[in-house]
């Protein structure tokens, strides 16, 4: 079984920086094969790994559909035909593998695929240890039981008092979902200098999180949203890095160096 980490929260908030720096966090912990998993329509989390996404799960079963509704799967059971699309969606780096699930079904729902697409993931992320997780906002990867729970659920907001809302609306929406995780993490992302206890107390008791977390604005992460390689080159003393580094100690995850590794 992995140890799933889901990150969701408001787009543009940070959360594809944030998955992508537990990604290398995780890797740096010894706990490598590392899962990245795009669930987010938008996907960006291929940049911010710097590796390129050629195909998605959503398209895989588009043209799976297309394929079999043109009679071109003679010999070939659907279910062959739609492993095989996905297993072309996923990319092999180094340390880590990602997948990445494109659009969400549309208005003629193909439940079948989506079943099976559920039971790939289920048997892919078994093989890794670790699986993060770059969610949309409105939790539907997690409510379409795509994926059913996470171990560490990490809400990203920005400051502004609407983001704030949001981190509640979140938590909110996850228990009404019935959406199981062992642990709670609210990052509020961007915080101007100066300014970085302010909402964690409001959030702490509204949200009932284990951890709230500050992560300050910073120039170096700022920078390298803006090229193509991403998050690698982060210098290891980035306060985001190391605050990034302690959510993961304080969620048990200690690393296969020292044994503890799921
Ligand atoms: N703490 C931070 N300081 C400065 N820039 C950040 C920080 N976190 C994220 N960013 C930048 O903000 C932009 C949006 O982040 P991103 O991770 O793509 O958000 P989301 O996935 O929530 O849409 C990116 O250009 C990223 O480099
Ligand atoms: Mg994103």
């Amino acid at each position: 079984m992995s140890y799933f980490i889901a990150i969701t929260g408001k787009g543009g908030t940070g959360k594809t920086t944030i998955a992508a720096l537990i990604v290398k966090q995780l890797i740096e912990r010894g706990c490598s094969p590392v899962l990245a998993v795009d669930a987010d329509p938008n996907n960006c989390l291929d940049s911010a790994l710097g590796v390129e996404v050629k195909q998605t799960l959503g398209r895989a079963r588009e043209e799976t559909r297309e394929l079999a509704s043109a009679g071109m799967a003679s010999g070939v059971s659907k279910m062959q035909l739609l492993e095989m699309k996905i297993a072309e969606c996923l990319v092999e780096a180094d340390d880590f593998d990602l997948i990445t699930m494109g659009r969400p079904e549309g208005p003629g729902c193909y439940c079948y695929a989506n079943n099976v697409l559920k039971e790939v993931i289920a048997k892919i992320s078994s093989q890794y240890p670790y699986a993060v997780l770059d969610n949309e906002a409105g939790l539907e990867n997690l409510s379409r039981r795509i994926i059913q729970k996470a171990d560490l659920l990490v809400f990203v907001a920005d400051p502004s008092r609407q983001g704030l809302t949001t981190v509640k609306r979140l938590q909110e929406l996850a228990q009404e979902m019935k959406i199981q995780y062992r642990s709670l993490a609210v990052i509020v992302n961007r915080l101007p200098s100066g300014d970085l206890q302010r909402p964690m107390d409001e959030l702490l008791n509204a949200t009932g999180a284990d951890w709230v977390i500050g992560l300050p604005e910073n120039g170096e992460l700022a920078e390298l949203g803006r090229n193509d390689n991403g998050v690698w080159p982060i210098s290891s003393s980035n306060p985001v890095v190391s605050q990034l580094d302690r959510l993961l100690t304080d969620a048990g995850i200690t690393g296969r160096s020292r044994g503890v590794c799921p």
